[in-house]
Formats: structure tokens, C-alpha cells, sequence
């Protein structure tokens, strides 16, 4: 078994119960993975992907060794046939099949590029590990999703809905903008989740912000912030660049920040984000900092994500 993406859930109502029921007794499976290895090989930087599911592992018994693989490992080639006569010392055919005999889970994350749409679609890395390693592979984020984060956050909407007293929750997905170029990922795995809830979802974002057609799908998209804004019971943001343009910042338009202002337009609003963030470029210090900011609690929620994700997989190597 793989958790590479959103579809790898068969049940989110079942998967987000039992990750509830492990978050009340995280060290219940603690035997499950004794005398197993999960090698958490990071592509790019992280703080809560790393820690939250190196604390998953523990809490089942696992050991777990990291790599940084961008500064630590030998630069991997991903294409057949190569001549490696250039700046790639490795193939991912012997490494893959090499971390499979130390590891009996690997984790992988690596970003998309975002330089070419075809290359990021076709998640060389994810896949290339999935192909060619012999052990069940996990993505820690990878060029088109992040489906860890996804199912942390399931589990965070599940655990804060109960004031609407069974209404089906509005839940709004809303670009925020940023100076720097941001991956798709987290939207996308976002959108997917939420495609498997009872939910009235809306994504909103400037034109030309629109995301993959194909991830997106038929989820209601309006394009001004403030009528999407009206009556949401939760407002998760988050910053991606143009897929169109691919790659390129098309707007850094300040008006989308996530203000007080913008908050009161809500059924009083739930505020998330994946973090990390950055303070009032993306969402003001005051929505931020409020009570309703869920923001550290899905923090939290990303162990429980991975830990039901581990658990499930030690489950089939038993
Ligand atoms: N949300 C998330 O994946 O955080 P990190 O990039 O710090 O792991």
C-alpha cells in the first residue's frame, strides 16, 4: 500500500474517525511497528512534515532515520537511457531499490519545480521512487499534492464543526498573495479532500489563478473574494502561483490579504492555514492571532494524519 495522493483514501469519514481515535491515545499501537524503519528522505525544507511524522513513527514504535536528500545524497538522475556524464552521480533505479533494503517504509517530499508543468504533472520523483523502490512509498508533499496535509485538515474540520449543530459547513479556499512563486500542492490536495465532504465549497482567487482543470474539476470558483467570503464558516487560505502561466506570480494584489475586515463578512469563520505563513502579507497578525485561528491545532493534527497513514500500512506488512 502507497499514500501518494488524496484518492489513496477509501473512506475520509473512516480514516478521519480513527485518526481522532489514535489522537486520544497516540502510544495504542505502540508494538505495531517495532523492528520496522522509515526513512524520511526530504527534497526540500521542512519543520511540521518532518517532525509531525517522525513523532507518528515513534508513537508506533518504528525508528526513523532522515535524510536531506538535496544537500546529503548524491544528485539523482530520473530519466532512462541517460548518459550520466554530467552533473548527476546517481540513478534512481539503484537508489530506490538501495533505500528499500535499509527501510521498510519510505517517505519522500519534493517539490515541484515549477519551471516545467509537464515535468512537475509527471511527479518524476514520487513516482520514480513508487516505481522503482520495493517498500510501500509516502508523500510527504510531493509536485501536485500533499496529501498529508490534507488529511490533517479533514481531521481539524471534522473536529471544529460541531457549533453549526449538523448544517452542511461552507468552507472557502481562498488565494492570498505572496512574493515569492508557491506550489500548487497544498490547494490541490485541499480541493481533492474536500471534494469527498459533505460541504458547500468554494475556491476563490484573482483571474488567472485558476488551478489544474483537472484537479479542480467542477468546484464552484468566484472570483471576488467577498461574496465568497459571505456566510463561510471556514476560510482556508493559502498562496499558489498562476498554472496557466505556469510557475509565474501573475498578482500580488494586497486587497486579497486576509484582514479582520475580510473576516467579518463570515458566519464567523474558522481561520486555517497550513503554515508556515507569512504575517500580514498573507493574513493580518489580528485574524492570525484570534481565537478562531485553527491554525497550531492542524499542526497538531499532521501526526495523527501520518500516524493513521503508518498505521494502516504496517497493518498490510504484518
Ligand atoms: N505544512 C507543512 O507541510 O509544513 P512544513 O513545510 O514545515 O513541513
Amino acid at each position: 500500500m502507497n499514500y501518494l495522493a488524496v484518492k489513496d483514501i477509501d473512506s475520509i469519514k473512516q480514516w478521519v474517525s480513527e485518526a481522532r481515535k489514535l489522537k486520544e491515545d497516540p502510544l495504542k499501537y505502540k508494538k505495531l511497528g517495532t523492528d520496522k524503519t522509515i526513512g524520511l528522505l526530504f527534497f526540500n525544507p521542512s519543520l511540521r512534515t518532518r517532525l509531525s511524522t517522525q513523532k507518528a513513527a515513534q508513537n508506533l514504535g518504528m525508528t526513523t532515520m532522515v535524510m536531506n536528500f538535496d544537500k546529503e545524497g548524491w544528485a539523482l538522475e530520473f530519466e532512462d537511457g541517460t548518459v550520466m556524464d554530467q552533473g548527476k552521480s546517481e540513478h534512481i533505479k539503484e537508489a530506490a531499490r538501495v533505500i528499500s533494503q535499509f527501510c521498510d517504509i519510505i517517505a519522500i517530499r519534493a517539490f515541484a519545480s515549477l519551471k516545467d508543468k509537464a515535468k512537475d504533472k509527471a511527479e518524476i520523483v514520487l513516482n520514480g521512487f513508487a516505481h522503482y523502490a520495493t517498500v510501500p512509498i509516502v508523500n510527504m508533499e510531493s509536485s501536485v499534492g500533499h496529501p498529508l496535509q490534507a488529511l490533517a485538515d479533514a481531521i481539524t474540520l471534522e473536529e471544529n464543526k460541531g457549533h453549526l449543530g449538523g448544517k452542511k459547513p461552507k468552507v472557502v479556499l481562498s488565494w492570498a498573495p505572496h512574493p515569492k512563486a508557491l506550489p500548487h500542492a497544498v490547494a490541490n490536495s485541499f480541493v481533492q479532500m474536500m471534494q469527498k465532504q459533505e460541504a458547500d465549497f468554494v475556491i476563490t482567487h484573482p483571474k488567472g489563478y485558476e488551478l489544474d482543470p483537472d484537479i479542480a474539476g467542477d468546484s464552484k470558483v468566484e472570483y471576488d473574494q467577498d461574496e465568497a467570503f459571505k456566510e463561510a464558516d471556514f476560510i482556508y487560505t493559502k498562496n499558489w502561483s498562476s498554472f496557466s502561466d505556469y510557475g509565474q506570480v501573475v498578482s500580488k494584489d494586497p486587497s486579497w490579504t486576509i484582514s479582520k475586515e475580510k473576516m467579518a463578512l463570515t458566519n464567523k469563520a474558522k481561520f486555517m492555514h497550513c503554515l508556515p505563513v507569512r504575517r500580514n502579507v498573507v493574513v493580518a497578525d489580528e485574524v492570525l492571532d484570534d481565537e478562531n485561528s485553527l491554525v497550531i491545532e492542524q499542526a497538531n493534527n499532521r501526526t495523527y494524519a501520518a500516524q493513521i497513514v503508518l498505521k494502516k500500512i504496517l497493518d498490510t506488512l504484518k
